[in-house]
């Protein structure tokens, strides 16, 4: 075959991918030109990341064809596509925490990467894409130093290093606070503009309008159509994705608050995630978010309450009595749950999605030390229909899942311990917009039930919906604490990126 000049930059013809008895991907056909931005959407477990990985030569074993440029390819591995200029950024983030920024580049590169020269050369070249990206990090700095938010941005700055054709991208700003997933899509409209072809995949409708010329949406891991975005409306890809009609959630009717669950005064953290001084109260039923840009403390609020960020100093109350976590066993014990922003702190990736999700309230099940199977099924079986748990059986490993269904898996470990407070890490993160809206339904009637909420979001709107009061954090400090019916987006953008109430 010949490459043509009007061929599409990147082909997918027929593909199709199973894993044992499941269809990932089912005869998949699609394309990306030059200069455009094709977006590809669908329920968790839909089969997006399985395609990417199919372009990216992380999946060898599937069947159909790949075209670059009007020419088949079949990649052998992830460096042979790289080498042929496509650039992938991974659902998971892929860089080496213990490593600084530079290493981490030099990683990237084949041959000898840790030569002293080569060590020289990655840091200049992780200087520049830095700078091209306008992040304001220094190439020697460790990434367990960063934010999410953060390495998720270096991971893009990496994959940009090399000269690009193809950039895919799997839900990129699904880490990212507004302001962060803004610049995130100006770079992509820049990129565009110089020609790449973009595979991008998201859950967030507002982007998936801005960003694309065109949108595919998988069912099951069949193709169910490809529009133009701008023929498309928001109520057809959203029934497409589920495969019927949307329908809008119900707002459940709220319970008055309870006694004083948390109080919380003189709190505050040391550098480099400095936080406070901070004073709040939290009532048994009450949701309170946390509004925050990266940087804001609005994440390490929550960790100093569950007492594993460092430097914290606080005067806690836990229901009346003096609280002082220490971490994941001393918190457990005092009824309070994390959910952390990285699945992979919270998800055993080696362990069945059953005991994933059972994992921190064993004791319940087993008083007398022993594992009641059965019971623990019973208990998680309802709660994994009710958020569209998608896996093959409860007992399959939860590595297995899609990232979306590894998310709900960690959800459903946190509901399950039952805890008095709940403390969320952005907790919809990479959950379809139908799953979504019955996460919300789920925590509101645990709030119902008496638990008290503390949640961060990088969804602004997640944080309206399901906030009875929301507090404004800009640079560690206090802003502003707003009832949610005085809000709007603009304002409440406004107050995180440090105005004023
Ligand atoms: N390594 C694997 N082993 C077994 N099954 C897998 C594996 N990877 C993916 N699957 C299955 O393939 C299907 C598609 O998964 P995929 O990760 O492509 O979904 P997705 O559309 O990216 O979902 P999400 O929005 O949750 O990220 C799912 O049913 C998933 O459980
Ligand atoms: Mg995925």
């Amino acid at each position: 075959m010949t490459a043509t000049g009007d061929a599409p930059r990147l082909a997918l013809v027929d593909v199709s991918k199973a894993f044992g008895s499941t269809r990932a991907l089912d005869g998949v056909s699609l394309d990306v030109h030059a200069g455009e931005v094709h977006v590809v959407a669908g329920e968790n477990g839909a089969g997006k990341s399985t395609l990417i990985r199919v372009i990216a030569g992380a999946l060898g074993d599937f069947s159909g064809e790949l075209r670059l440029d009007g020419r088949a390819v079949r990649f052998a591995s992830p460096a042979a596509a790289v080498a042929q200029g496509i650039a992938t950024i991974h659902q998971e983030l892929s860089l080496v925490p213990a490593l600084s920024i530079a290493d981490n580049f030099a990683l990237a590169e084949p041959g000898h990467p840790f030569s002293l020269r080569a060590r020289r050369a990655s840091r200049e070249r992780a200087a520049r894409a830095l700078h091209r990206l306008a992040l304001a990090l220094e190439p020697d700095v460790v990434v367990e130093r960063l934010s999410v938010a953060e390495r998720q941005l270096v991971e893009i700055a990496r994959a940009l290093a090399a000269p690009v054709r193809v950039l895919v991208m799997d839900e990129p700003t699904s880490a990212l606070a507004e302001p962060d997933s803004v610049r995130l899509m100006t770079l992509v409209e820049r990129l565009k503009q110089d020609g790449i072809g973009i595979v991008y995949i998201s859950h967030r409708l507002d982007e998936i309008f801005r960003l694309a010329d065109r949108v595919s949406v998988l069912r099951d891991g069949r193709r169910v159509f490809t529009r133009a975005a701008r023929e498309l409306t928001r109520d057809e890809l959203v029934s497409a994705m589920v495969g019927r009609a949307a329908s809008s959630a119900k707002v459940a009717q709220k319970a008055p608050f309870g006694a004083v669950r948390l109080r919380a005064r003189s709190l505050t953290a040391a550098p480099p995630q400095a936080l406070g001084p901070l004073a709040f109260e939290l009532r048994a039923g009450e949701t309170l978010g946390v509004a925050g840009v990266e940087g804001s403390g609005a994440s390490t609020l929550l960790h100093a309450l569950f007492g594993d960020a460092r430097g914290v100093h606080a005067e806690l109350e836990l229901d009346g009595a003096a609280y002082a976590p220490d971490g994941a066993r001393t918190a457990f014990a005092r009824g309070v749950a994390l959910l952390a922003s990285d699945r992979r702190d919270s998800v055993l990736s080696a362990l069945s999605v059953l005991h994933n999700a059972t994992l921190s309230s064993l004791r319940a099940w087993s008083p007398a030390g022993l594992l009641r199977d059965g019971d623990e099924r019973r208990a998680v079986a309802p709660e994994s229909t009710r958020i569209k748990l998608k896996s093959p059986s409860l007992d399959a490993p939860a590595g297995a899942l899609s990232g979306g269904n590894q998310q709900k898996t960690a959800l459903l470990r946190c509901l399950l311990a039952r805890p008095r407070l709940l403390l969320l890490d952005d907790p919809t993160r990479g959950i379809d917009v139908a799953a979504r809206a019955d996460v919300h339904d789920l925590l509101r009637e645990v709030a119902r039930g008496g638990t008290s909420i503390l949640f961060r979001s990088t969804d602004l709107g997640e944080l309206m919906a399901l906030s009875d009061r929301v507090l404004v954090l800009a640079r560690g400090r206090y802003v502003a604490t707003i009832a949610p019916s005085e809000l709007d987006e603009a304002r409440l953008l406004s107050l995180m990126m440090g105005g004023t109430a």
